[in-house]
């Protein structure tokens, strides 16, 4: 558009507002946002979009990992009322669009040049039959380790980066008297564990187990090992485990109650939240064997096909709002994950977010960056609850690792 007819356009909207027929619209926005790290980057994106003129509706339904607030959206839907913007994870935004329930956002994504600058793991989620369904906030991983500094010098060891080293490190901890391991017994939390221990049995074996689904991989002996390593990570856990929420556990790493928590890295939001300095009262690491591979999960704003050309341009908006790189810097900074875009620089973000975003790029060029099974990134929802079920009965005790492994099979094979 020339310099002139920018000029009309603009013009046009003054007049349409001064005579009030351009309503400045409100976005309904779902999401699981609501531990203490995860609302306060969400006060960034509410804050960002009310300087623009969107109001913001909030509908949050708690529960990490989002099952519960894929739940209710199933309701809303049913119901004829879906919300305007939803938090949405890889596989989830691909069934919303094969069922047509999904808006379009291509023109704001060609003005802006998203194809440009999203990298194309995420695309393979935030399109679907090359037209822009979702905008992505960020890139988070699920192969980390939160560890208390002080618990960790207290053992007189370094920060482990091999699997015996680890069960060493935990072994310390328990020896000095805390709950070596933070741990919530909730089905998305043992399968979080899960990825990162399945990834530490090597980047072959992650691909073919929980992408490919290769049924010698998700019953064979290196599986077997794997669900050995989770029954030993299980015997660190404290006795109160049973369905604790993820941020509560944080607490325990944070208060030095326990030693260290394995979980993605919306968990640093909780340790900035309680004013915690990376490298001073935390340590971030990979997970041991896991250095160099990535097992990401992206939160995109899928938005549905709403009516009202109102509604249509606030989506806009705010996807807008939401791929704007000086925003994805501060929310990224907050939320303890890193830009969807490449061209963010790191600046503004800590040491473990500068290493979050060294070795996205790094698994990214080197053929190691996995989406996550236990955030809906490797396999459909259908196929994840099923391996959720096995993960969680063995982290129980309800199944020796060889019968879990066996289970793993029949189950991913009838939920295909
Ligand atoms: C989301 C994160 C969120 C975490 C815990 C993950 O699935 O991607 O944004 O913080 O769940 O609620």
């Amino acid at each position: 558009m020339n310099r002139f007819a920018t000029g009309l356009r603009a013009s046009a909207a003054v007049l349409a507002l001064s005579a009030g027929m351009v309503h400045a619209e409100d976005v309904e926005v779902l999401h699981w946002w609501t531990s203490g790290g995860e609302a306060a980057a969400l006060n960034v994106l509410k804050g960002n979009l009310e300087t623009q003129g969107i109001g913001w509706e909030d509908m949050p339904v708690a529960g990490g990992g989002g099952t519960e607030a894929m739940t209710v959206l199933r309701a809303r839907v049913t119901a004829g009322n879906p919300p305007t913007a939803v938090q949405m994870l890889g596989f989830d935004i691909q069934d919303w669009a094969k069922e047509g329930a999904l808006g379009n956002l291509d023109e704001v994504a060609a003005a802006e040049g998203w194809d440009a600058v999203v990298p194309e793991a995420l695309q393979g989620f935030s399109k679907h039959d090359g037209h822009w369904i979702a905008a992505p906030v960020n890139v988070h991983s699920t192969n980390w380790v939160w560890i208390n500094k002080a618990a960790l010098d207290a053992t007189g060891m370094a920060a482990p980066e091999t699997w015996d080293q680890l069960v060493a490190v935990l072994d310390a901890m328990k020896a000095n008297g805390i709950t070596p391991l933070a741990h919530g017994g909730q089905a998305w939390q043992d399968a979080t564990i899960f990825d990162a221990v399945v990834l530490s049995m090597g980047p072959d074996f992650y691909k073919a187990s929980m992408i490919d689904l290769d049924p010698e991989a998700l019953g064979g002996p290196q599986m077997v090992e794997a669900f050995d390593r989770m029954a030993t990570l299980r015997s660190y856990v404290d006795d109160n485990f049973s369905g604790r929420d993820w941020n509560l556990a944080s607490a325990m790493v944070i208060n030095g109650e326990a030693g260290m928590q394995m979980m993605g890295d919306w968990a640093k939001g909780e340790f900035l939240n309680a004013g915690k300095v990376p490298g001073t009262d935390f340590v971030c690491i990979r997970f041991p064997g896991t250095q160099g591979m990535v097992t990401f999960n992206s939160d995109q704003f899928a938005m549905f096909d709403v009516a009202s050309a109102d509604a249509k341009a606030a989506q806009a908006t705010m996807a807008s709002a939401v791929m704007d790189p000086g925003f994805q810097s501060a929310f990224n900074v907050v939320k303890g994950s890193v830009p969807a875009r490449t061209d963010v620089p790191n600046d503004a973000f800590d040491d473990c977010g500068k290493k979050g975003m060294a070795d996205l790029a790094e698994a990214n060029a080197n053929g190691t960056l996995f989406g996550s099974m236990a955030h809906g990134h490797s396999v459909p929802a259908s196929v994840k609850n099923a391996m959720y079920d096995v993960v969680t009965a063995h982290f129980n005790g309800q199944y020796d690792s060889q019968t879990a492994a066996q289970e793993l099979v029949t189950a991913v094979e009838i939920a295909q």
